[in-house]
């Protein structure tokens, strides 16, 4: 037996075809959702994701600018900027590309964007709405991992999800986000014993931890949902997860591939916040 493939692109793409609706109807009562997203530095896997952004909000009728900084902006540059962005009642959504260069400060620079701009979901006060279970922007990622979830109507209460990789972009609020539905949660990490021991009791395994095929078919139990949320690229160019995917499709009942997976949910989940934005967030 092969596992179902969750195709996120598809779904993606259904997901946007409503949120272009959706947007349409705000433009026509004069409201325009705006994002800001700010990049730092040259790195070309964050110029490519900021590139990705922005054809996905265009695609869906969001109005979005790009605004570049060299990599030896000062913090103390970015905060100021970050404070104008907070006060322009014309930009619903600022998004500042991590990682940012070594002389800024990362927890700084999230903790001074306006949380109702916050469309990354990162700032200390959405998380802790997220973890008390109030409205909130949710972190881009692991939103598109439980909406991919609930497509499939794969069970996640009572069930026993395995984490591994603890960031926190991605491990941690998705463990959060999965226990707000009554799953039971393991966290494993690089300081993990026995790693196997705790895979193979998974229910619903998400992997994130950024090195290619480290999880093969033996790690994964029998019917067990895999996500896979690694973006790995190889030598000669292309794109792999963090899953060895030809040989876990077989003892998987459900598995993200890559690409087509987790990533356009990603971008889908960050439209679905600047919507929520601009619309406002309750109090
Ligand atoms: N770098 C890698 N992923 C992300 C993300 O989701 N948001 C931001 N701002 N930077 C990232």
């Amino acid at each position: 037996m092969s596992a179902e493939i969750i195709d996120g692109k598809e779904l993606a793409h259904e997901l946007r075809i409503s949120m272009k609706g959706e947007v349409l109807e705000l433009k026509r009562d004069g409201l325009t959702p705006h994002l800001t997203v700010v990049l730092v530095g040259e790195d070309p896997a964050s110029r490519s994701y900021v590139r990705g952004k922005q054809k996905a909000t265009d695609e869906t009728g969001i109005s979005s600018d790009l605004i570049e900084l060299s990599v030896d902006t000062s913090e103390s540059e970015l905060l100021q900027l970050i404070d104008k962005l907070n006060e322009d009642p014309s930009v619903h959504g600022i998004l500042v590309q991590l990682p940012l260069p070594e002389q800024i400060g990362e927890q700084k620079v999230i903790e001074s964007i306006n949380p109702a701009k916050d469309v990354d979901g990162f700032h200390p006060f959405n998380i802790g709405r997220m973890m008390s279970g109030g409205d909130t922007f949710l972190p881009c990622t692991p939103y598109g991992i439980l909406t991919m979830l609930k497509s499939k109507n794969i069970p996640i209460e009572g069930k026993h999800v395995v984490i591994i990789g603890r960031s926190n972009i991605v491990g941690k609020p998705v463990g959060q986000l999965l226990l707000n539905e009554n799953a039971t949660v393991t966290y494993c990490h690089s300081r993990t014993k026995d790693l196997k021991n705790h895979t193979t009791k998974a229910d619903i395994l998400i992997v994130a931890v950024g090195k290619p095929n480290v999880i093969k078919a033996d790690y994964v139990k029998q019917g067990c949902t895999v996500i896979d949320v690694g973006v790995n690229r190889l030598d000669d160019g292309s794109l792999t997860g963090d899953v060895d995917f030809e040989s876990v499709k077989h003892t998987a009942s459900y598995i993200t591939p890559v690409p087509r997976g987790v990533g356009p949910m990603t971008i889908t989940m960050l439209l679905k916040n600047t919507i929520k934005a601009a619309k406002g967030l309750s109090d």
